[in-house]
């Protein structure tokens, strides 16, 4: 099994003190600039009064952007959330040679024709998770592909991609892992559709096989397909540009070939988890929430958890309202592949759950483990106990501000939920890894009356 640790680097992050942008106008992340830390600081125990509006989905836009390699034509994405991890994705396209443009501060338009996957950047690559995409997308439209084998948030298991290389074999490529962290995928005589049964949801492999198969000749089913709703949009996109895929959202996807994808436009679903996220921070702080530009039935399961942990629960066409007045109580959590429980919410809940009245017991069924950040919770005064997969939390009445660190990204978000329900100043160190998929967090958090700001410190 192929396996990598990798994650972005830790501590400072980049700001651009240059005030130069790339040609395409975008803030290159992590390459110019100079170093600052950047800290998030609460003082918490405010309610929270407003409306939130949702921006798109990070894990549709980072499959969608390496998803138009596959385009010969322009495509216009729009409602792309501007997060780190988004601005990487597109700063690897323009070094290989993509047109890149910034329509608006949400919109871009890519032009990947004259694309040079050999200019690959091997340093940016390594910063996401998602720069393998790359891999499915050059596989279906050159027969060949060479990356640097990707990063991505690390949050103490193995993130293993030997899914993806039993997808690529079957479709008819030989698949290298070079000594120097490369990946070689080339399909000599040509990549061929096949039916593929993945042994484990693996929302990633489903995404690369996706992307793999959608020039390839003939037809691919893959079989215990990952059904997320980011799943979908690739599959909706890549037909708004004259794929054939159908069964996106099932657990039987099947892929027809065709020769070419035209150019075209296409909006990206709101984020389900950004959505979960300030769902949580309210049900944490207290107040009444409105949560706009979401779809509500892709937040049925955390809905459900928050109703059952006593939060009043209003759904609208494209908004969620959530109110918490009295006291949190317990619940269980198991999270699982979508429709289940998000584990990409389940730091955010772990961090509710410490609050709640009771013991809640929390089961990862996802990932390895994910707890590191209950670390952090119990220097605040959290109580729980950790056995591999599964939490034990004791609620407590309530947690203490202190200096916190992000470990990851949902991990950075527990903190915030933590650090607004928290008596005292909290102080989230790591704040890059919280860009990386929340766009604008502190903003949309002051804007209903949380006491959140941003501080910068250079890099001594
Ligand atoms: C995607 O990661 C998301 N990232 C993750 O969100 C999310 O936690 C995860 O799916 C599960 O929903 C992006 O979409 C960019 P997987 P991915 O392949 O694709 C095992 C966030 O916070 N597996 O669905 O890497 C794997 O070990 C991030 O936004 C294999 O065994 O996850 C895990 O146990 C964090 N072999 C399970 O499958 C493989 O080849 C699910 O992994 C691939 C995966």
């Amino acid at each position: 099994m192929h396996i990598f640790r990798a994650g972005p680097p830790a501590g400072p992050c980049y700001k651009e003190t240059s005030g130069q942008r790339s040609a395409a106008g975008l803030w290159v992340w992590g390459r110019k600039g100079s170093f600052v830390l950047k800290k998030i600081v609460i003082n918490g125990g405010r309610p929270l009064y407003g409306e939130i509006t949702i921006g798109g989905a990070k894990n549709a836009a980072v499959a969608i952007i390496p998803a138009a390699i596959l385009v010969d034509g322009v495509c216009r994405i729009d409602n792309l959330p501007m997060i780190s991890d988004v601005k990487v994705q597109l700063e690897i396209l323009k070094e290989m040679g993509a047109g890149v443009r910034l329509v608006s501060r949400n919109c871009v338009e890519l032009d990947c024709r004259n694309l040079r996957p050999e200019n690959a950047p091997e340093e940016l690559m390594r910063r996401i998770r998602a720069s393998y995409y790359i891999l499915g997308a050059l596989l279906s439209r050159d027969g060949k592909a060479v990356c640097a084998l990707p990063g991505g948030c690390n949050f103490g298991g193995v993130r293993p991609i030997d899914q993806h290389i039993k997808g690529f074999e079957a479709l008819g490529a030989t698949v290298d892992i070079g000594l120097n962290g490369t990946i070689t995928v080339r399909a000599e005589n040509g990549v061929k559709g096949a039916e593929i049964y993945l042994d484990v949801v693996s929302v990633g492999a489903t995404v690369n096989v996706m992307l793999a198969a959608t020039l390839a000749e003939g037809q691919t089913i893959i079989e215990n397909a990952a059904k997320e709703p980011h799943v979908v949009d690739l599959a909706n996109f890549l037909n708004s540009m004259g794929a054939e895929i159908r069964g996106a959202g099932t657990d039987v996807i099947k892929i027809r070939g065709v020769k070419r994808l035209s150019g075209g436009f296409y909006s990206i679903i709101p984020d389900q988890i950004e959505a979960g996220t300030y769902l949580a921070a309210a049900a944490a702080a207290g107040g009444s929430v409105l949560v706009k530009n979401v779809i509500p039935k892709h937040l049925d399961c955390i809905t459900a958890k928050l109703s059952e942990m006593g939060c009043e629960i209003e759904e609208l066409d494209d908004a969620v309202r959530i109110t918490r007045v009295g006291r949190l109580q317990k619940t269980n959590i198991k999270t699982l592949p979508y429709p289940g429980f998000p584990t990409d919410m389940q730091p955010q809940v772990g961090a509710l759950l410490s609050l709640a009245e009771g013991t809640s017991i929390i089961t990862e069924g996802v990932w390895d483990s994910r707890y590191r950040y209950m670390d952090e919770l119990r220097r605040m005064g959290g109580q729980s106990q950790v056995n591999g997969k599964v939490c034990v939390v004791e609620g407590v009445s309530h947690l203490q501000g202190t200096e916190v660190t992000a470990w990851d990204l949902r991990a950075g978000a527990a903190m915030v939920v933590a650090g607004l329900a928290a008596q005292g100043e909290t102080v989230i160190n790591q704040m890059n890894y919280i860009e990386r998929g929340y766009e604008d967090l502190v903003g949309k958090l002051q804007a209903v009356g949380a006491d959140i700001r941003v501080e910068e410190f250079p890099e001594n």
